[in-house]
């Protein structure tokens, strides 16, 4: 038998920089609450949401990538041709193909590296965190960007009162690298197809195309059942990712969890038991649930506010429609 040769990469991966981007729209709970039959008061009072950004025509699935991008890689000090694959995590790229991820690697000029969509929904970006980190310490990369993106806006029904008020638009990246000590810790992740049906675009393309008068199947959620899961199961997968990284919430510093419910978020903090010290991300209030860019928007916005500082250690956990998660802890760059 011929033996092959196998790649080799660096001993560890660590994210070298983080960006985002934030359409200009900000959209206020009293602008959506007439057609959905509710108050600013039970908005604020069942998820936290105070205002979230729409996307404008111009603020395009790439385009927001795009500018999410250009900062990460700025900060990270990367060129754009090092860049040796672009995953892009998202749900809301309208067209069923190509990637996304190649045109935005065009754009960007990462010189025909390989691109590829994921599609994992809020879990998406950690999901690509955990691929990148692995395809540099196993050789098939050495520079990877991971964007998370969504303009869940062309996929959310304003009339539909169980997600009108929650979802929203925007795009985060970070660029991994190569590190002589671990900067991404291991990845605790899983589905539960069996809770498929609750969250989901509501109609197959097919059965849309033949009714009289079709209209996009936007999105619905049972959501209590999402949130008794999340507030239940979630904070187990914390703990097991924090066990498998070899450390305790002791060690943590900051907790960047998918932004979908504040009171998700106090919830998961109650039962992992986390020191009043760690700072928790809170973005959901102004941003709304951005999906597969909920979780490097709301880092990237703890970076600009000095309340997640390099060299900090951050636990990141992300779940939703499939049910899927994953979950790791990272060093801030
Ligand atoms: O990103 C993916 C992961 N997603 C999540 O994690 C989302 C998890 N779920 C949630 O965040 C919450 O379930 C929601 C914020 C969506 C809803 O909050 P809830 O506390 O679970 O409300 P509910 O669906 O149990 O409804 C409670 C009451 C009901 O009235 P009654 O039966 O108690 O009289 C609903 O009819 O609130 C009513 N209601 C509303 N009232 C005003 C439901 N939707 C609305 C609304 N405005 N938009």
């Amino acid at each position: 038998m011929t033996r092959l040769s196998s790649a080799t990469g660096a001993p560890h991966a660590t994210i070298l920089g983080i960006g985002s981007y934030r359409p200009d729209r900000v959209v206020p709970n009293s602008e959506l609450v007439e057609a959905i039959d509710s108050s600013d008061e039970w908005i604020q009072q069942r998820s936290g949401i105070k205002e979230r950004r729409f996307a404008g025509p111009d603020e395009s699935v790439q385009m927001m990538s795009v500018a999410a991008s250009r900062k990460a890689l700025d900060r990270a000090g990367i060129e754009p041709a090092q860049i040796d694959c672009v995953i892009v995590a998202t749900v809301s790229h309208m067209l069923q193909t190509p990637a996304i991820a190649t045109a935005i690697g065009y754009e960007l000029g990462t010189d025909k590296a390989p691109a590829f969509d994921i599609s994992a929904a809020c879990a998406g970006f950690c999901h690509g965190v955990a691929l990148g980190s692995d395809m540099i310490r196993g050789g098939s990369a050495k520079h990877v960007l991971v964007i998370g993106v969504e303009r869940l806006t062309d996929i959310t029904s304003l009339s539909d009162r169980g997600t009108a008020f929650i979802f929203a638009d925007g795009a985060g990246a970070a660029v991994l690298g190569p590190a002589d000590e671990p900067g991404i810790g291991p990845v605790v992740w899983g589905s539960d197809g069996e809770q498929f049906d609750l969250i989901r675009q509501k109609e197959d393309w097919r059965d849309v195309l033949v009714q009289d008068r079709p209209e996009m199947p936007h999105l619905i959620m049972q959501g209590s059942a999402v949130f008794r899961w999340a507030s239940f199961e979630m904070a187990k997968i914390a703990q097991a990712t924090l066990d498998r990284s070899g450390i305790s919430v002791d060690d943590l510093d900051v907790f960047v969890p998918h932004q979908a419910n504040m009171r998700i978020i106090d919830a998961m903090a109650r039962s992992m038991k986390l020191p009043e010290r760690v700072r928790i991300a809170r973005d959901i209030a102004h941003q709304g649930n951005t999906s597969a860019a909920s979780i490097p928007l709301a880092l990237d916005r703890m970076i600009d506010d000095g309340e997640a500082r390099s060299g900090d250690t951050a636990l990141l956990i992300a779940f939703g429609a499939g049910l899927a998660y994953a979950a790791q802890v990272v060093t801030i760059p």
